[in-house]
Formats: C-alpha cells, structure tokens, sequence
C-alpha cells in the first residue's frame, strides 16, 4: 500500500477575470452553485477522501475563503437563540478542524506549478493531493476518492484525465499515453502543456484533480528558481510533473462523472443546473421551472446580446 496522501493543495489566489463583473469584489471560489460556494465543493471531496490538512494557496482580496472555513461565532449564537436548529447545522458544515487548515499568499500570478510551489514547506517529504477549484464534478464516488482508490493499486503520481475534442488541445495539458492509452488507468510516457493541435500527443486532457508525489516539488524549485517559464510565461505544473517521469509510475486516470468548468459562463449555469436537478429538496421545482422554459421559449423574446 502506498503511503497515504493527506494533504491537499486549493489553489484559490487567481483573479477570476473569466468571470467578471461577479468577480470584481467576490472571490471566484465563493460564486455559488445552487447554495453553497465552489471552493467548498473541491473541499468537501477532499474530506470524502481522506484529506486532513486543507493548504489554500491565496492572494489579496481572499479573506472571505478564509472565513467560510472557520467559526463565525455571532452567526452560531443568533441562530441557537433564535432556535434555528437546521441553519446551524448548515452553517457549521463548512468548518474545517482547528490546526488542518492553513493559508498561503502567492504574491504574484505567476502560474499554477508557482502555486503549488509556494505550499513546499508544508507538504514537506508526503504525497499530497492538488484540487483546482474552478472546476466542480457531479459523480456518484467523489472524484478525488476515485483516484486515491486507483494510487492504493498503482500509487505513483495519478492525475484525472478526459478526452476533449482535438481542437480544444491548446486549453489543456495533454497526457502522452504509453500504448493504445484507451484503458481506465492509462500509464504515461509524458505530457505536454497546452499543445497546439497538430502537437498534441493525445486527446487525454488532464483535469483539475492530481495525486502527486513530492519529488514534483523539487523540479518546481529548478523551474522557479531559473525563472523556467513554461507555456503562457508561466511556471507550469505540467512541465514539473513531466520531469518526474522515469522515477515514480505516472497514471492518467479516466473517471466516472460529470465535469463543470465554472469559469466558463455555460458551464456554471450548467452546474448549478445539474447540481439543482441532483438535490432531492428543490428537484421537483426546478425541473418544473427548465421544462417550462424550454417549452415555451420564454427566453426568446428578451434576449440579451452581452
Ligand atoms: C490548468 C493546468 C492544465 C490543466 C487545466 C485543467 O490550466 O495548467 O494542465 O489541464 O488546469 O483545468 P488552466 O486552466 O489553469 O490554464
């Protein structure tokens, strides 16, 4: 059995500029689908897999992640006196334990593999998980425990993997499968970040979801330390993670659900859509409302060129 991974790396310092105007003041990861923030989705199943230390990876303007994962104790005593029973509940359900949880600044945007470095000194010599929270997935196992159940098989490093259309290349970091590549754990030869097209080694895209082991780090190191800009100018995780290969196995790994990329307008209606549609208390009336929407074109008529 590999060593357990019980870190997990939130990379929430981005400024959001996907979504504007929404996030001009509000932090990206605390936009809501259907009643409870993004950042708490990646967070939630990372505790369904086992994750006991939370390492948020933050920026100017991010306070209000912090607060939403600690105790807001004016709240709790209204709610008690007021014998609001449920809301408690609800509202204590994002806390996350005392001493797991820790804050890091990035100063600068300097990419994701940057991110991911400034965490260095807490994940130390552990494997550890990175979830980007940006991305939310509707599946029936949480996505992360899907992949800790495949690292306790094949351990290594294991990262989610999806096919994307071949046009849609150059938005990824693009998995080079060793073989065919058409299994549901796919090893790897190597990988490239946001490839043109035609230099695309696959159509395997690499999701939002990794479980790394810490050599990674040090190739992070190398890059920031020689000021190694990768695709886009920036440090990419991608390029470190390529350098491991060779040492520890490296696995793509194809997964059960739905992926939303809420930083894309669509794909965040989608998403509260979806996750509206799977909650039992608002099901019914929401699938009622879609229904008569679509049914009635009621959209048409006022529609607004943005
Ligand atoms: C990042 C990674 C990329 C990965 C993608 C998944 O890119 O660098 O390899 O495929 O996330 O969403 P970004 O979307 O931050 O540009």
């Amino acid at each position: 059995m590999p060593q357990p991974v019980r870190k997990a790396v939130f990379p929430v310092a981005g400024l959001g500029t996907r979504s504007l105007p929404a996030t001009k003041s509000v932090p990206k990861e605390m936009m809501t689908v259907v009643d409870r923030p993004i950042i708490q989705y990646a967070v939630d199943e990372a505790r369904a897999a086992g994750i006991e230390l939370f390492i948020f990876i933050t920026s100017r303007g991010k306070t209000a992640i912090e607060d939403h994962f600690d105790q807001q104790f004016e709240l709790y005593h209204t709610l008690q006196q007021r014998g609001k029973d449920a809301q408690l509940a609800e509202a204590r359900g994002s806390e996350l334990p005392t001493g797991q949880f820790c804050f890091v600044r990035q100063p600068e945007p300097m990419g994701l593999g940057h991110a991911v470095w400034c965490a260095r000194h807490i994940i130390g010599d552990d494997p550890f998980a990175v979830l980007l929270p940006d991305e939310v997935f509707l599946s029936r196992t949480p996505l992360l425990k899907q992949m800790i159940e495949t690292y306790n098989e094949v351990g290594g490093n294991v990262v989610a993997v999806r096919e994307v259309e071949p046009a849609l290349t150059s938005r990824y970091g693009i998995l080079d499968p060793a073989g065919a590549g058409d299994g549901i754990v796919v090893p790897a030869r190597g990988m490239v970040e946001k490839p043109a097209p035609a230099d695309a080694p696959s159509t395997l895209s690499i999701v939002g979801r990794y479980l790394l082991q810490p050599d990674v780090l040090d190739h992070l190191d190398q890059a920031v330390k020689g000021a190694v800009a990768g695709a886009g100018g920036e440090i990419q995780l991608t390029d470190a993670m390529a350098k491991t290969l060779g040492g520890h196995p490296f696995h793509g790994m194809r997964f059960e659900g739905e992926r939303y990329d809420c930083g894309d307008r669509a794909d965040f209606v989608a998403a509260n859509l979806a996750f509206a549609l799977a909650r039992t208390d608002i099901e019914a009336p929401v699938r009622a409302a879609a229904h008569r929407m679509l049914d009635s074109g009621v959209a048409g008529p006022q529609k607004q060129a943005v």
